[in-house]
């Protein structure tokens, strides 16, 4: 068992790994249809309450670990819980943490070959002039076709483990210095660009007026994973990448900058797509199919709508391509950590990831009504209870042992953030974020 001798570049390439992560198809894509299924600003009130009591110190909670044991998930927690004389079966957390990003990775891939397709279809000008019925057709007719949706589930899947076999200070770094800022850019001028249209008021009204009878205990459940999902924790894929972290870094002021990132981004995008949801007169309940079925209308409105589109599609590429070099990261130290290469660690994973992708792939055509459990098809199943159920579990878990289990001076080394932020910290996970992730996934069960 050695230490990790992989750090990260600098501290900006830390907190821009983690936003690389946090940052993806949670903010552009789930979010929006998410927000527009559970009622609006109630909804987005009750996420950024969710991202400030549970995702933000349960993200520092599983960073510290990592960065505490400076091993593969699992191996970082047998060693913390020997160090603390607690049972080394606090290693099956990483495990269950591993389950989770192989079930999201498996169909994260599938959906963000959307965006290659969509991505190419606006530079071939496929979009132009066409209306509500001709976009729809096109997304249907995707949907249909499982070889072309193979094609780009595989074409995601080798991007990301070619970056992920290069190990993340050089594969990760170099793609991130240069992606994340262009991100940033494309997002400000889609904002900017929807503040010009007729929907831009009804827009920020209906994100930003909350009607607090729209919360049921469905929406609570939901707002809660998608803060989990979005901050991308709860699955220790953010505790793989604080094993990487530099020292002398305060972890709070690094977490903090991430959730201020991805929030922000989640709100500029929701902004851009509300913004023509409500200038077209769509439903913004209208589900997964949201920015696929009504971006293409809009855009091909604009002039060089083709360009806009294009762009928008890149960015949300650039955006899922480093979350899933998060997801798989976990997979491939763990299996790096048994004692297998890199190399053939990360083409294990790929070809398994692959091969249950395509379940996730056929549940549009073939397998569409073949319902697993409670109604659901595998896509609808393996994207929804993951992300609302695993994560928030592991989320708890992580909280347990961070904030008890773990030594205080280890974790107190760990945070960096000196003895009041430690605290204080301490307080918020041990009072504030164990027992509301508990009841709101206790009041889910009942
Ligand atoms: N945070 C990512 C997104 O918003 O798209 C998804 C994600 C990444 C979830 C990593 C979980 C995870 F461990």
């Amino acid at each position: 068992m050695n230490e990790t001798l992989e750090r990260w570049g600098s501290r900006r390439a830390f907190i821009l790994a983690v936003t690389g992560a946090a940052v993806g198809l949670g903010n552009i894509w789930r979010f929006p249809y998410m927000t527009g299924e559970n009622g609006g600003g109630a909804f987005l009130l009750l996420y950024i309450v969710f991202v400030l009591l549970l995702g933000l110190p349960v993200m520092m909670a599983e960073i510290m670990i990592g960065r505490a044991g400076r091993r593969s998930p699992s191996q970082s927690l047998a060693v913390l819980a020997r160090q603390a004389g607690s049972s080394e079966h606090w290693r099956w957390l990483g495990l269950f943490g591993a389950v989770t990003v192989f079930c999201i990775l498996s169909f994260y891939s599938v959906v963000s070959g959307w965006s290659i397709e969509y991505l190419i279809a606006a530079i071939n000008g496929n979009f132009v002039d066409q209306g509500p019925g001709e976009v729809g057709a096109f997304f249907d007719g995707f949907l249909a076709d499982p070889l072309r949706m193979t094609f780009n589930h595989t074409l995601f899947l080798l991007m990301t483990m070619t970056v992920v076999a290069a190990g993340v200070s050089k594969g990760l770094e170099r793609l991130n210095n240069l992606m994340m800022p262009l991100l940033y850019l494309l997002l400000v001028v889609l904002a900017i660009y929807a503040a010009t249209t007729d929907g831009f008021a009804p827009a920020l009204n209906w994100l930003f007026t909350p009607d607090l009878s729209a919360i049921s205990v469905g929406v609570v459940l939901n707002a809660m994973g998608h803060a989990f999902f979005t901050l991308a924790v709860g699955a220790c894929a953010l505790m793989a990448y604080g094993a990487y972290m530099p020292d002398h870094q305060s972890l709070p002021r690094a977490a903090g900058a991430v959730a201020v990132l991805d929030v922000l981004v989640a709100l500029l995008a929701g902004i851009a797509i509300f913004s023509v949801v409500f200038a077209q007169g769509i439903d913004p309940a209208e589900g997964p199919g949201l920015m696929f079925v009504t971006l293409p209308i809009v855009f091909a409105e604009l002039p060089w709508g083709s360009l806009w589109l294009g762009l928008f599609f890149l960015l949300l590429l650039l955006a899922t391509w480093t979350s899933s070099i998060n997801l798989a990261e976990p997979m491939v130290a763990g299996l790096q950590g048994l004692g297998l290469r890199r190399s053939r660690a990360t083409a294990l994973i790929a070809v398994s990831i692959w091969l249950v992708g395509i379940l996730s792939v056929l549940s549009f055509s073939h397998l569409e009504a073949v319902h697993i459990v409670a109604g659901m098809n595998f896509f609808e199943l393996v994207s929804s209870v993951p992300s609302e159920t695993f994560l928030p579990i592991g989320g708890l878990l992580i909280a347990v042992f961070a904030a008890w289990v773990v030594p205080r001076e280890t974790a107190l080394r760990a945070l960096d953030a000196g003895p009041t932020g430690f605290r204080l910290w301490q307080g918020v996970v041990r009072w504030v974020s164990i027992p509301l992730t508990a009841l709101v996934l206790l009041s889910g069960l009942i």
